[in-house]
């Protein structure tokens, strides 16, 4: 690959890439996330109907970080070592909550759909780091508000967070990488066609619903792909 031609990298990652680490992907065969329905704990609809529900699943989400067998894999700390190296501009979009990307050291780094290390007060609107469980009754550290916390996710029928500097970015992008998606859930599975000069790469196990939009498959674990594909841009 030539390499130097390069210079602004976008990356955006799913759940594929924190797989290796123990946490389950959306879509299993059986259609559930960790047995419950999308519908039932990640609506606003969801959320208003039982918090006590949702609160509790998400609850199991922020604690299964602090599982010592859930470490970021080969995948996380490739990128990044890759951004760490890279001369270019460099942005790693993510969807997901978790927070691997970040213990592996990634900083240009955007969770487009929320964080579960985060809560959010429906009342004040201000943003807390969050590592413990969260009661349905919590009053908000800022204004004291009680019952207004909320995990600081994007729900279905909610927008994404970022969007305007992630646009930004894949307008620029030189080269686009798409690591452990589906490829089922927009805005996301749209930016490899806004990536328009963008060289295109896709790191999955299988194809998926936008692969034709690529022009380079690399098709295996992502803890394996993608440390091959970064030593390659490194010219290593
Ligand atoms: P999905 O569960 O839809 O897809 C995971 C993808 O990872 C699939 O294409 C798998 O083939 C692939 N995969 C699995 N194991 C892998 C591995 N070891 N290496 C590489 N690829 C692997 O997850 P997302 O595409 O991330 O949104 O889902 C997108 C959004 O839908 C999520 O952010 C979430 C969800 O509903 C919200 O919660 C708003």
């Amino acid at each position: 690959m030539n390499t130097h031609l390069f210079k602004n990298i976008v990356i955006l990652t799913g759940a594929g890439i924190s797989a290796e680490s123990g946490i389950r992907t959306f879509r299993d065969q059986d259609g559930l996330w960790e047995n419950h329905r999308i519908e039932d704990v990640a609506t606003p609809e969801a959320f208003h109907r039982d918090p006590e529900l949702v609160q509790r699943f998400y609850n199991a989400r922020r604690s299964q970080l602090k599982d010592p067998n859930v470490q970021p894999n080969a995948a996380h700390l490739a990128l990044a070592e890759l951004e760490h190296a890279w001369e270019g501009d460099f942005l790693l979009v993510t969807q997901n909550v978790d927070n691997l990307h970040r213990r592996a050291g990634s900083q240009n780094l955007l969770h487009m759909h929320g964080r579960l290390d985060q809560i959010r007060c429906l009342s004040c609107e201000e943003v807390i780091v969050w590592t413990e469980d969260l009661a349905v009754n919590e009053s908000c550290p800022q204004c004291g508000i009680k019952a207004a916390l909320r995990p600081d996710i994007v729900w279905f029928g909610e927008m994404p967070h970022h969007m305007d500097e992630i646009y930004f970015a894949l307008e620029k992008a030189d080269y686009f990488i798409s690591i452990g998606t589906s490829g089922n859930v927009y805005p996301a599975a749209g930016f490899v066609q806004l990536a328009w000069k963008a060289r295109k790469i896709e790191i999955n196990v299988k194809d998926t619903e936008i692969s034709r939009a690529f022009q380079e498959h690399l098709i295996g674990p992502a803890s394996i792909e993608v440390p091959k594909l970064v030593r390659q841009i490194l010219g290593e």
